[in-house]
């Protein structure tokens, strides 16, 4: 599928937490146009149903539990975010769906160009038509 998981840079202090980075360009495959992040949700809840055309994005959860289901057409996978050092990297082209496993989680997301909502797909059939026509990747 059309995603990898990848490590997050982090350096642990001795009793005092730990840190961890990223940069556009030499961590990531694209420069980072964007920031956003997801709080608050109840646990339980469920968000996204949608994928993009050419948005590439790095999922992270350094707070909480979501799980990231990714669907590309044909199968889905279930991938859980529950470490601060750990994150998705994700082509276009997938469409999916995250669900809070632990309320107040936050999913933070680094994305490739500017809010567009051009870019979604936000109905499944018209994703299912869209990997067909093949107009993909990025
Ligand atoms: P959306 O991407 O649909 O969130 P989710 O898939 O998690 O349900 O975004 C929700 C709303 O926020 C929608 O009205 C668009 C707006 N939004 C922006 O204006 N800028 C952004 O960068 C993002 C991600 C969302």
């Amino acid at each position: 599928m059309n995603y990898s998981i990848i490590h997050i840079k982090t350096i642990e202090a001795e009793q005092c937490g730990r840190i961890s980075f990223f940069e556009g360009i030499h961590d990531l495959p694209f420069e980072i146009r964007r920031i956003y992040y997801i709080s608050g949700v109840p646990e339980g809840k469920m968000r996204g149903f949608h994928a993009h055309k050419t948005l590439r994005q790095l999922l992270f959860c350094p707070y909480g539990e979501i799980e990231i289901i990714l669907d590309n057409g044909e199968e889905r996978e279930h991938i859980v975010l529950n470490r601060p050092d750990q994150g998705i990297l994700l082509k276009s082209g997938l469409w999916r769906e995250m669900l809070w496993k632990k309320s107040d989680s936050v999913l933070c997301v680094a994305a490739s160009d500017f809010y567009d909502p051009e870019d979604y797909i936000r109905d499944y059939d018209a994703f299912l038509e869209f990997r067909k026509s093949g107009e993909m990747y990025t």
